[in-house]
């Protein structure tokens, strides 16, 4: 077991764990953040996406021990008391769910797109969600709550 000092959301948790325990199980199972969901756990679905320093991985394949310094942002992290972040409105507002599953994952990943390019257009958006798997079909949906929030909002 090792001591790791890790910040979630802004905030500094202290973890116990094995080096090699994924960053998804540490956020579920030792810090109870279950809005990060397990998929696949082979790195094909985006349910477990998370922000690490600014950017979307992969929390079931991401070891605690590679977090390091880095800052981790998940969807609890999102929302303001009440006030849910933009995308968050937008998912509710494009009923970009069915079953929801997949939401979580879809909102960081988007969250990290928007972050690098503030102002995708549909096409770029379709690519950068692509590998973002949804087994309730709402991709379309998904997209364009995507673009409602992007600047600009949709442009096609
Ligand atoms: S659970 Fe991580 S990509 Fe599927
Ligand atoms: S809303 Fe059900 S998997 Fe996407």
């Amino acid at each position: 077991m090792a001591r790791y000092e890790l910040t979630i959301n802004g905030k500094p948790h202290t973890v116990e764990a094995q080096p090699s325990k994924l960053l998804l199980d540490v956020l579920r199972e030792d810090l109870d953040l279950t809005g990060t969901k397990y998929g696949c756990g082979e790195g094909q679905c985006g349910s477990c996406t998370v922000l690490v320093a600014g950017k979307a991985r992969r929390s079931c394949l991401m070891s605690v021990s590679q977090v390091g310094q880095q800052p981790v942002e998940t969807i609890e992290g999102l929302a303001e008391g009440d006030q849910l972040h933009p995308l968050q409105e937008a998912f509710l507002q494009k009923v970009a769910f069915q079953c929801g599953y997949c939401t979580p994952g879809m909102v960081m990943a988007a969250k990290g797109l928007l972050t690098e390019n503030s102002s995708p257009t549909r096409d770029e958006v379709r690519k950068a969600m692509n590998n973002n798997i949804c087994r309730c079909g709402t991709y379309g949906r998904i997209v364009d709550a995507i673009l409602a929030v992007a600047e600009g909002g949709n442009r096609g």
